[in-house]
């Protein structure tokens, strides 16, 4: 299911799990990989308040834990009137796991929907090579 508007049609329908009784935004969010399979997550919020997860954070950890790790768009939906893109760490997050010329596409209300690549949204990316040795 990689049809944009049968993703945010999901995303509508999903946006009432997203446990947001602190600031009332409901956010979801799909991340579609390079193998096709698309992926869902809500924020989850939490009394403490930065123990709270961001909808990408959490459809990124739904990707990996199925495997999915190469990511192509990125979909996000909110209850908002305008269109939402993904706060700074998600971009940090969704950089780590992007595929060459990644997209988000920002998803509205009404069916409107704005796209930026990820490399617009983050540009000069915190990148880290995986260590092969200990760095101490
Ligand atoms: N939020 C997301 O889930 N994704 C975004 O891209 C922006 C913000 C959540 C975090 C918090 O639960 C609520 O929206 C209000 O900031």
């Amino acid at each position: 299911m990689t049809d944009v508007t049968e993703i945010a049609a999901e995303l509508r329908r999903l946006l009432p799990r997203a446990h947001a009784p602190y600031s009332g935004v409901h956010v979801a969010a799909a991340v579609e990989g390079t193998d096709g399979r698309v992926h869902y997550g809500v924020n989850v919020e939490n009394a403490a308040y930065p123990q709270g997860v961001c909808a990408e954070a959490s459809a990124i950890s739904a990707a990996v834990t199925q495997g999915t790790r190469d990511l192509r768009r990125v979909y996000v939906a909110s209850n908002l009137p305008e269109l939402v893109w993904p706060c700074g760490g998600c971009r940090q997050k969704i950089f780590e796991f992007a595929a060459h010329g990644c997209e988000i596409v920002a998803l509205g209300p009404d069916g409107g929907a704005d796209r930026r690549t990820i490399d617009q949204l983050m540009p000069l990316g915190f990148r880290l090579e995986p260590a092969t040795r200990s760095r101490v």
